[in-house]
């Protein structure tokens, strides 16, 4: 097992304490059962913890106390069924009881970008630690996994020092998530790296053991799971920077198709040509439409706001590029939707009206229900604007896309969405568009144009079938 530590030291894992609940194993409680807590409780109590899982939001625990999940996450159903039946799964709305259940405490709550401007609004954790802290009798592990302005752990342990009685003597630490939405559960069961911010052996002994799950996992699967142990500051920069180089590389991708797309390049080729290089790799190069979804947007702007608050904005300033040759991509579409169809980009933009335009995809990314800032919903928003008549269909996003758009049109299958569709749009890559038969659509539409807003059809086969193709960042096919 690989751990490194500030001292840069190697530490051998720490004995196993005993909880102060007195059980076997830690038990663990995770409040806010959004998207990371409730993938968190579940998977942690596949591994054989004892998990309560907490939400202020009455509905949303009682539909996952009756075994259903309240998002799109492939395998999560199966896993929460079988752990509410085994008994080591429960969810509740009563601090009270969380406080009485739990050794290590979870703070998964979200932290959305303010109305008032770009930092992270921080209203959910400071209820969530405020509610569990005047209610703690006895010692305990608040462990931070919500994406946070670094500075967070050490302002919670401000509010712990003023909430929680001092002879229960609650402890701290940072240990930020990396799941990805649609591959969850594996992120959570065989993590890449785990990282634990804390201030004593202590802390670090219970998140040891908290973790151990996915240790032995680990070791009966002949993996390994690196630990890297860190200081709350650095515990807390690591998920931001994380992402934010996440974005960056996305955002060189498609800044590289503008270029292509001036130069007459393909921005495919070339990425896969770059990516062969291994100190730069082929993932997360995919240029397309940009990335949207609940973290890499709103992190990347937390975090300048966060570095510009530190005096250190200077330091940061290439995000807002990155977040501009993002925004920048959406436009893109509408301006080639205006070029295939011959309609004329007027100072207002174009005017697409009398056109009707099939939508194809509406999730921020594939096998996920999230449309959260999606950059999809965005393009739709912008057509809807054109004055075209748009209809979306998305396999798995559409009563959240309904609920965010309600003034556009909705098909109920992608047959639908096509009929007599003037102008095709395939904006998020489910397997369902890109496996579709372009002769078969041909026959459906009333004009065969279709721009591939992620470079995920097969140009050859659709320009072969007879439609005028546009990708991003590629040269009109001959
Ligand atoms: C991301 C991080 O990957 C994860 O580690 C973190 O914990 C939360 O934020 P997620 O939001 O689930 O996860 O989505 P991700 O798979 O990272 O994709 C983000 C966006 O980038 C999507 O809109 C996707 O379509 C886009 N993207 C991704 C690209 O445009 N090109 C790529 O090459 C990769």
């Amino acid at each position: 097992m690989t751990i490194s530590f500030p001292g840069a030291q190697p530490l051998t894992p720490p004995e196993l304490l005993t909880p102060p609940s007195g059980a076997g194993r830690p038990r663990l409680t995770f409040l806010g059962t959004g998207y990371l807590g409730a993938t968190y409780a579940i998977c942690f109590a596949e591994m054989g913890y004892e998990v309560l899982g907490f939400d202020v939001d009455e509905p949303k625990i009682a539909k996952l106390a009756s075994g259903e999940v309240p998002f799109h996450e492939p395998g999560l159903d199966e896993l929460l069924r079988k752990n509410l039946a085994h008994g080591r799964l429960r969810f509740t709305t009563s601090y009270d009881e969380v406080a009485e259940f739990g050794d290590v405490h979870f703070i998964c709550v979200g932290t959305p970008q303010r109305a008032d401007g770009l930092a992270a609004d921080l209203t959910y954790v400071e209820s969530s630690v405020t509610g569990l802290a005047s209610r703690l009798t006895r010692k305990a592990l608040i462990v931070g996994k919500s994406t946070v302005p670094v500075g967070t752990a050490e302002w919670v342990e401000e509010i712990i020092g003023r909430h929680a009685p001092a002879e229960a003597e609650v402890e701290v630490a940072w240990s930020p998530e990396f799941l990805q939405e649609g591959f969850a559960v594996e992120d959570v069961l065989r993590p890449n790296r785990i990282i634990f911010g804390v201030k004593s052996d202590w802390a670090y002994g219970m998140l040891y053991a908290s973790h151990k799950g996915v240790f032995d996992l680990a070791q009966t699967e002949d993996r390994e799971v690196p630990i890297v142990v860190a200081d709350f500051a650095t515990a807390e920069l690591v998920k931001v920077a994380a992402n934010a180089f996440l974005a960056t590389k996305i955002s060189f991708i498609n800044a590289m198709a503008e270029v292509c797309e001036a130069a007459g390049a393909d921005v495919t080729q070339l990425a896969r040509a770059i990516g062969y290089d291994p100190r730069i790799g082929n993932r997360f190069l995919r240029a397309g439409l940009g990335f949207g979804g609940a973290c890499l947007p709103k992190d990347i702007r937390a975090f300048q706001a966060r570095a510009q608050e530190l005096g250190v904005g200077e330091a940061l300033r290439f995000l807002h590029e990155v977040d501009l040759i993002n925004q920048r991509r959406r436009q893109r579409v509408v301006q080639l939707a205006a070029e295939l169809l011959d309609r004329p980009n007027g100072p207002a933009g174009p005017d697409l009206s009398g056109l009707r335009i099939a939508v194809l995809g509406a999730t921020f990314k594939p096998n996920s229900d999230d449309v959260r800032d999606s950059p999809a919903l965005s393009v739709v928003r912008k057509l809807h604007r054109t004055g075209a008549s748009v209809a979306v269909y998305d396999p798995e996003g559409m009563s959240n896309a309904e609920r965010e758009l309600p003034e556009v049109g909705f098909a109920k299958t992608l047959t639908d969405a096509v009929a007599g569709a003037d102008l095709v749009c395939v904006l998020t890559e489910w397997e369902e568009f890109r496996n579709a038969d372009p002769s078969a659509l041909a026959e459906l539409v009333n004009g065969k144009r279709v721009i591939d807003g992620r470079n995920c059809l097969d140009q050859s086969v659709w320009v072969r079938a007879g439609w005028d193709y546009r990708g991003m960042g590629r040269p009109e096919p001959m």
